[in-house]
């Protein structure tokens, strides 16, 4: 069994999409193992986002997931990394596919994301690697939160 760490964001919490999220994980077999919702701190998101720190958007993407509470989650499952990346769809909700949360659900697109000079509004985040879906974990959550 894997374990994945799946943030929703500021909008997906503001537009009443929690529900709908975790639906959708739960329908491919995954199991919710940690649950809280929290207001994401700069340092802790400086480490979630370390590879991207020096891109043009990292200023706009901290802005964004600072904008209201997040709902960040462990969910465990057979092949859970793939399968929640799969479900959440490419990056910019304007290119993802019918069938993905960003495709189905998302609002916006890098293009108009770049020209207001944000970050694109995606809905969620799901980790891309067994190290990145550890380390994640380890981040956002201690130890006594995980179901074991
Ligand atoms: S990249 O450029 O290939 O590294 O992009 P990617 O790995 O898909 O995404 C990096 C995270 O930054 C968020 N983000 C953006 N990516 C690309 N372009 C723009 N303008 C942008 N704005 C924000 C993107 O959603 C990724 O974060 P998560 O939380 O994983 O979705």
């Amino acid at each position: 069994m894997e374990r994945t760490c799946i943030i929703i964001k500021p909008d997906g919490v503001k537009r009443n999409l929690i529900g709908e999220i975790i639906n959708r994980l739960e329908g491919e077999g995954l199991g919710v193992r940690a649950i809280k919702m929290i207001n994401a701190e700069v340092e802790t998101l400086r480490k979630h986002y370390a590879a991207h720190i020096d891109k043009h958007f990292y200023k706009g993407l901290e802005e964004y997931l600072m904008e209201g509470p997040i709902i960040a989650m462990v969910f465990e499952g057979f092949e859970a990394i793939e399968k929640a990346r799969e479900l959440t769809g490419h990056t910019d909700p304007s290119q993802a596919s019918k069938g993905t949360v960003r495709g189905d659900l998302g609002e916006d697109s890098i293009e108009l994301a770049d020209r207001e000079k944000r970050s694109v509004r995606n809905l969620i985040h799901a980790s891309g690697t067994k190290e990145e879906a550890e380390s994640e974990i380890k981040l956002w959550f201690k130890k006594e939160e995980i179901l074991k």
